[in-house]
C-alpha cells in the first residue's frame, strides 16, 4: 500500500468525533452523559404508531420516490406556511433527505468547487468542516463571542472575499443557543444579496426556541431565491434515529441539491417518512408544551450548573447550555471534559473542539438537557459533589 495514508487529506483530522470519544467515556466510567444531544425519552405515541402503522401496511417498505414521499412534502410545505407565511411548491421545492446531516452534505457537495470560500458561525456542528472539506472548499469562520454569542456584522462583511461562494447559518445555534433577531438577519440577507451570495440556513432546532421565535432567513426580500433552508424531525419530534430531514429552496436549488442528493443516499426511511408527515400536523398544542417542557429543563439544569459555580450562558434555544469553567479554576475544556467522568461521572462536551480560533472556546463546554428530570438531577448532584473543587 506504500506510504500514502489511506485517509485522503481532505480529511485528516477528523478520525473520530469527540462524540464518540466521550461516549465510551461514559459507558466505561457509568457516567451520566450529557454531551451528545439526544433525548432519553421517546416522541409522541401516536406518531410512533403512525411509522408501526406505516410498516405493517406496506407504505415505504420499498425505495420511495428520489424527492420524498408526497404525503410529507406536502406535509412539509404546509408546516412552512403554517408557521411562516412562506409558501413551497411540494413537488418542485420540497426535497426529502436523510436527516439534516445529508441534506447539508449534499446542499455544500452541489453548491460549491474547490477553491470558493464557505464563511460560517463558530463554533460550528461538526458536519460542517468535514463536507466543506469533502467539497474542496475553505471554511472561513466567524467568531461568536462569549458572552453574547453574537454574530459581528461588521467582521463577517470584513471575511467577505470574491471567493466567497455561500453563507452557511446556525440559528438557533448549536451549541451557543444564540437564536438571530430580525435585525441580524435582515443585515444577514443585505450582505448576501449585495455579494450573491448563496446561503444555507441550518433550522433544525426551530422548534426550541425559549424567547422569541425563529425566523428563517427564507421570509426575508432577496433571500428565497439564494437561500437552501434546511430542517429536519428527529429534535422537534424526538425521534433522533429515524433521519427525516428536509430542503426547501427554490426550483433550481432543490434540483442541484437533488443532483447530489441522490447519489449519496438516494432514498431513506421510507415507513418514517409517512410518520413525519402525521407529525408535522400535529396541533399547536404540541410545539407549543414541547417548547414549555424543554425550557422548564433548561432552567433545570441551568441552575444546578450555576450553583456548581460554572459561569452559565443562558441559551435561547436548542438542547444545550455553554459554560465557563474558569470561576471552577479551571482552563482547558478538554483536559476538563475528559477527567470529569472519573472525578464526578457526568459527561459534558469541550466546545473548543467546533472551533478554528481554539482561543475564543478553550473554556467553554457543553452539556445538554434533553433528558428525564431524574437524570438531569442525578448530574446535577454529581456535579455539586465534584472532586477537586
Ligand atoms: C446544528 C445541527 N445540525 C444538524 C444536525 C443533524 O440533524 P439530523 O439528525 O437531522 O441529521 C444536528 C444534530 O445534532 C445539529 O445539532
Amino acid at each position: 500500500m506504500g506510504t500514502r495514508p489511506l485517509l485522503n487529506r481532505r480529511l485528516t483530522g477528523m478520525g473520530t468525533t469527540i462524540f464518540v470519544e466521550m461516549s465510551a467515556l461514559a459507558v466505561a466510567t457509568g457516567s451520566v452523559n450529557l454531551g451528545q444531544g439526544f433525548p432519553d425519552t421517546d416522541g409522541p405515541a401516536s406518531i410512533a404508531q403512525a411509522a408501526a402503522d406505516a410498516v405493517l401496511a406496506g407504505k415505504g417498505n420499498q425505495y420511495p420516490p428520489g424527492p420524498g414521499v408526497p404525503e410529507l412534502r406536502s406535509a412539509i410545505a404546509e408546516h412552512q406556511q403554517r408557521f411562516y407565511g412562506l409558501t413551497y411548491d411540494p413537488d418542485t421545492e420540497v426535497l426529502v433527505t436523510a436527516g439534516a446531516t445529508e441534506a447539508l452534505a449534499a446542499a455544500l457537495l452541489a453548491l460549491l468547487e474547490p477553491g470558493d470560500e464557505v464563511i460560517a458561525f463558530e463554533p460550528f456542528y461538526d458536519s460542517y468542516a468535514a463536507c466543506i472539506a469533502m467539497a474542496g472548499a475553505t471554511r472561513v469562520p466567524l467568531t461568536l463571542r462569549a458572552p453574547g454569542f453574537r454574530p459581528d456584522l461588521d467582521e463577517l462583511r470584513a471575511l467577505i472575499t470574491p471567493r466567497t461562494r455561500l453563507l452557511l447559518l446556525n440559528t438557533p445555534h448549536n451549541p451557543t443557543g444564540t437564536v438571530l433577531t430580525p435585525e441580524e438577519l435582515a443585515a444577514i440577507a443585505e450582505l448576501a444579496v449585495e455579494h450573491d451570495l448563496l446561503v444555507i440556513t441550518d433550522e433544525v432546532y426551530e422548534h426550541l426556541v425559549f424567547s422569541g421565535t425563529h425566523h428563517p432567513l427564507a421570509a426575508l426580500p432577496g433571500m428565497r431565491e439564494r437561500t437552501v433552508s434546511i430542517s429536519s424531525a428527529g429534535k422537534t419530534f424526538s425521534f433522533t434515529g429515524w433521519k427525516v430531514g428536509w430542503v426547501t429552496s427554490s426550483p433550481e436549488l432543490v434540483a442541484a441539491v437533488r443532483t447530489a442528493k441522490q447519489y449519496l443516499t438516494f432514498v431513506s426511511a421510507g415507513p418514517f417518512q409517512y410518520a413525519v408527515a402525521e407529525a408535522l400536523r400535529l396541533p399547536d398544542s404540541y410545539f407549543e408544551d414541547f417548547r414549555a417542557d424543554l425550557t422548564r429543563k433548561r432552567d433545570l439544569l441551568s441552575a444546578g450548573l450555576t450553583a456548581a459555580g460554572f459561569r452559565v450562558f443562558e441559551p435561547q434555544g436548542t438542547y444545550f447550555i455553554t459554560t465557563d469553567i474558569t470561576p471552577l479554576g479551571e482552563k482547558d475544556g478538554l483536559e476538563f471534559c475528559r477527567s470529569l467522568p472519573e472525578r464526578c461521572g457526568v459527561v459534558a462536551i469541550p466546545n473548543v473542539v467546533f472551533y478554528d480560533n481554539t482561543e475564543a472556546g478553550r473554556s467553554h463546554v457543553r452539556f445538554t438537557f434533553c433528558k428525564r428530570d431524574a437524570v438531569l438531577e442525578e448530574a446535577i448532584e454529581r456535579l455539586a459533589r465534584r472532586q477537586g473543587r
